[in-house]
């Protein structure tokens, strides 16, 4: 908990911080990186460094901690912890690493703020950092131990057995294990880190969702390419995509991922749009795998029925389900139908179908669909507790998520 004294001055000074948080970001990171720079090889996504929007989320998040401190001490934002200490955990980070970054964030809170930064105020906010730190480090701990790894054995050697276009942009490898360890399972809506070694010899780390339930042998995972530019933002989706062959190796992290299933017996509807799918194709073949009898309803929004990636094996895994049903929006016309229970044209709209009472919503897509369809479900006078998301890409929708009433 932050001390009474601390308290006052983290209050008294967040409007400044909050103010210059993107500042502070920049400097951050530049910095650090300009002294560290092998943590650009490794473990830091270069594609987000390159988008000034994106290097928000690490600064941003401690100024959200911060903000969350202050109007509730007693409490330390569970969600916001729990999805970075996944994200953290899915690349192998390591307690020791911490100091690194507090120094050069300290330093970047100095270099912006000049004087306002007096030794008390450092202080304040050095507790805030520790705060969060030992809290991320305490669950990473925990994560990781309850996977058997440590941070240097997260990483194993997975030989892809198959190759699959899904559509135009989206393509499914099949990887078998490598080794003889064996091969624990994962949850229904979990990812893993892929770790690629660039052309100019950078290794870079992404994560994708594993879209096919465990067979303790193989895992599946699903790629889509980036299209548009130059950009680094899709050099590792890109490279998987165009080069990745049947009997290459592939380095993935053992699977991380707070946004799974909830299997409390509720009634459970998808919500996705475009690669949004992925995880929910991971929970359907979970669900079928378990033998599931729940009511389960997704709902997808896609182009068209021939961008829907994982059509097959999603429609045949809600067949599967004596409680499944399916629909589909597209924004450019109807398609033949694919055995879905209804197909609409344009954009998705929970009000078009009947759902289940008393449900859990599960919702992956880009921010805004998310945000339309959160909307939609709170207006129907579903609460905010039982509306869960996943974001591709560092969580900048969090802040404002988590200040509604759940
Ligand atoms: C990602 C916060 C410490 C490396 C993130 C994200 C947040 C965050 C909010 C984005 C998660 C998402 O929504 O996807 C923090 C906080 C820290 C901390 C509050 C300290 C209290 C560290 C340290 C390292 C690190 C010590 C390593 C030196 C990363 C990396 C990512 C990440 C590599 C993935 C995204 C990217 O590559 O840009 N962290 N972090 N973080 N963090 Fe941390």
């Amino acid at each position: 908990m932050l001390s009474t004294r601390s308290r006052a001055v983290v209050e008294a000074t967040l409007p400044t911080v909050g103010a210059h948080i993107e500042q502070i970001a920049t400097r951050f990171y530049d910095h650090m990186f300009t002294e560290r720079p092998e943590l650009l090889d490794g473990l830091f996504n270069r594609g987000n460094q390159a988008s000034g929007t994106q290097r928000l989320a690490l600064a941003g998040s401690i100024a959200h901690f911060a903000q969350a401190l202050v109007a509730t001490p007693e409490q330390l934002p569970e969600r916001l912890l729990s999805r970075v200490a996944h994200k953290h955990a899915s690349l192998g980070l390591r307690a020791d690493q911490y100091g690194i970054v507090h120094e050069h964030l300290m330093w970047a809170i100095v270099d912006v703020l000049g004087d306002a930064v007096t030794p008390e105020v450092a202080a304040a906010w050095d507790e805030v950092y520790w705060l969060m730190a030992y809290a991320l480090i305490h669950q990473e701990r925990g994560l990781y131990s309850a996977r058997g790894v440590t941070p240097e054995t997260v990483w194993r050697e997975w030989e892809v057995v198959e190759r699959r276009d899904e559509t135009a942009d989206v393509v499914t490898f099949v990887v078998r294990r490598a080794d003889r360890r064996s091969v624990r399972t994962s949850l229904p809506g979990q990812y893993v880190s892929v770790l690629v070694t660039l052309p100019d010899g950078t290794r870079q780390p992404r994560q994708y969702s594993l879209t096919r339930a465990d067979d303790g042998e193989h895992r599946q995972l699903s790629v889509k390419r980036v299209r548009g530019g130059d950009t680094p933002d899709g050099e590792v989706s890109n490279l998987l995509c165009d080069t990745v062959q049947v009997g290459d190796r592939l380095t993935l992290s053992v699977p991380f991922g707070d946004a799974v299933l909830d299997e409390s017996g509720r009634p459970v509807v998808l919500v996705s749009a475009g690669i949004g799918i992925t995880p929910m194709a991971g929970m359907l073949s979970h669900l079928v795998a378990a033998g599931s009898d729940l009511s389960v309803t997704l709902l997808h929004a896609d182009l068209d029925e021939a961008s829907f990636a994982l059509r097959h094996q999603v429609l045949a895994d809600v067949r599967a389900l004596p409680g499944g049903r399916a629909y589909a929006w597209y924004e450019r016309g109807e398609g033949d139908g694919l055995g879905l229970d209804g197909v609409f044209p344009g954009w998705l709209d929970v009000d078009a179908v009947e759902l289940p009472a008393g449900a859990t919503y599960h919702l992956c897509g880009p921010i805004p669909f998310m945000r339309a369809v959160r909307e939609q479900l709170l207006t129907r006078g579903v609460p905010a507790r039982d509306v869960q998301y996943e974001v591709f890409g560092p969580d900048l929708w969090q802040a404002d998520a988590a200040t509604e009433a759940s």
